[in-house]
């Protein structure tokens, strides 16, 4: 099989079908399908070792994304996600993104912040002096903490101090920043913070409270890129209509939060399916989106001089490969083998390729025609399979019940048992019909 993630129909295959078919993509063992089929997720006995006071563990949909061709390399991409239309949104963006080369992406190096507070400092700007002269000797000290970091060509790199002024008074804060190389990079960062705390306090004669890592990771971004031909995306007034969607959130911050929602319906799906930290992404994408002091899009969309659309995302992206869910979770671990990556920052790249095309769906949907058709012919087919409908039935129930506008329990479960009827399937004979 060709490892072409354009796959035809995807959709309509039965979910069997679909696994069998990412199987193959991906090389993934028996074991590992059933890990993304739910059938040997996440045991009780690890969830326990995860959190405290475990009494289960908590299923979610996931969903693959098709289409995605990422530096000229295709991916499918798992999406855990309770909301309907999100998979098919993004991969619909991806497939239109093809015919111009899909997502040139980029990231920088996985360098993250600790931040160390200080306070009750009797010369603040004497002692960012101090601390800057004794730059060396605390990365020495940090780097202690965590030599196998080192050895894989990460550490702390550097650091910076600053004052600022609280409600409180003046505080001295600096920043550690450290090269976390595949790790999301709090553990290693905090350790590194709490450790040197003690010399800060000696240095600076103040006292330290916070010893934390930032999530607003501005070192630490990914950022992707992708033309939708007008063509592809349906004429040159989509492509003004989506232009005038980002200039809507660029000039609101109301219509800013739920542009800003629909890029994260994109980014969460793989983070939470990948077993990284959905908070820590979201706390950074936000912040990262007001740095200007407004509350600004997390992505940019403009018109090409050949009427086609540019779109553009740049996001701080924490994730990690090592540590966490990401290793102990065999979904996580199943999908992580099902994008094929191997290192933090590809990841990173990947995920936010994917909340630019969930950006641009959305976009263009309410742009268009309006998001409800969708969300409601999905929801008709939810609805339609809650009450049993054979699959062989189910596109033309959904159809009826859509077409109607009665997208009810009532309702579909009447069609369904008129279609059985009608159809004569096995088991459903007419009453009249009944031995
Ligand atoms: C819904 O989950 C996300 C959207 O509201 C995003 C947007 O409005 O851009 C459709």
């Amino acid at each position: 099989m060709s490892r072409s993630s354009r796959i035809e129909g995807f959709y309509k295959l039965s979910v069997e079908e679909r696994l069998r078919l990412v199987k193959e993509f991906a090389g993934l063992t028996d074991e590992e399908c059933r890990a993304l089929s739910g059938e040997s997720g996440l045991s009780l006995k690890s969830a326990d070792k995860m959190v405290e006071n475990a009494v289960g563990t908590f299923a979610m949909p996931l969903g693959i994304a098709t289409n995605f061709l990422i530096n000229g390399r295709d991916y499918l991409v798992p999406m855990a996600i309770e909301e309907p239309s999100v998979v098919a949104a993004a991969s619909n963006a991806a497939k239109m993104a093809r015919d111009k080369g899909g997502f040139t992406t980029s990231s920088t190096p996985p360098v993250m912040i600790g931040q160390v507070q200080v306070t009750d400092v009797k010369d603040p700007e004497a002692a960012v002096r101090r601390l800057q002269e004794e730059k060396a000797r605390l990365l020495k000290m940090a780097n202690e903490q965590d030599p196998m970091l080192v050895s894989l060509g990460g550490g702390a790199r550097d650091l910076e101090a600053r004052v600022i002024e609280t409600m409180h008074g003046p505080q001295v804060v600096e920043h550690l920043k450290v090269d976390v190389r595949d790790a999301m990079g709090a553990n290693a960062v905090n350790t590194m913070a709490e450790a040197t705390a003690p010399v800060i306090e000696e240095i600076t004669g103040g006292r330290v409270y916070l010893r934390i890592l930032s999530n607003l990771a501005v070192f630490r971004v990914a950022r992707a890129e992708a033309v939708w031909s007008k063509e592809a995306i349906g004429g040159e007034e989509v492509v003004d209509g989506v232009v005038q969607a980002y200039a809507f959130a660029e000039a609101d911050p109301y219509r800013c939060a739920t542009h800003n929602k629909g890029v994260m319906n994109g980014i969460d799906s793989v983070i939470i399916a990948t077993g990284n930290d959905w908070r820590a992404i979201e706390a950074g994408a936000h912040a990262y989106a007001s740095m200007s002091g407004a509350y600004k899009p997390m992505t940019r969309f403009e018109k090409t001089p050949e009427g086609d659309l540019r779109g553009t995302i740049e996001v701080p992206m924490a994730v990690g490969l090592v540590g966490g869910a990401t290793k102990v979770h065999p979904s996580a671990k199943a999908c992580v083998r099902v994008l094929g990556i191997k290192t933090a920052n590809e990841l990173a790249e990947v995920v936010a390729a994917v909340g630019l095309a969930q950006n641009l769906a959305a976009l263009r949907a309410l742009a268009t025609v309006g998001i409800q058709k969708g969300h409601m012919s999905l929801h008709a087919r939810n609805i339609v399979a809650s009450v049993g409908c054979p699959p062989e039935l189910m596109d033309e129930a959904v159809e009826i019940i859509v077409r109607e506008r009665k997208i009810r329990m009532d309702r579909a479960k009447e069609v369904v048992e008129e279609l059985k009827r009608s159809k004569g399937a096995p088991g459903t004979a007419r009453p009249s019909e009944k031995v």
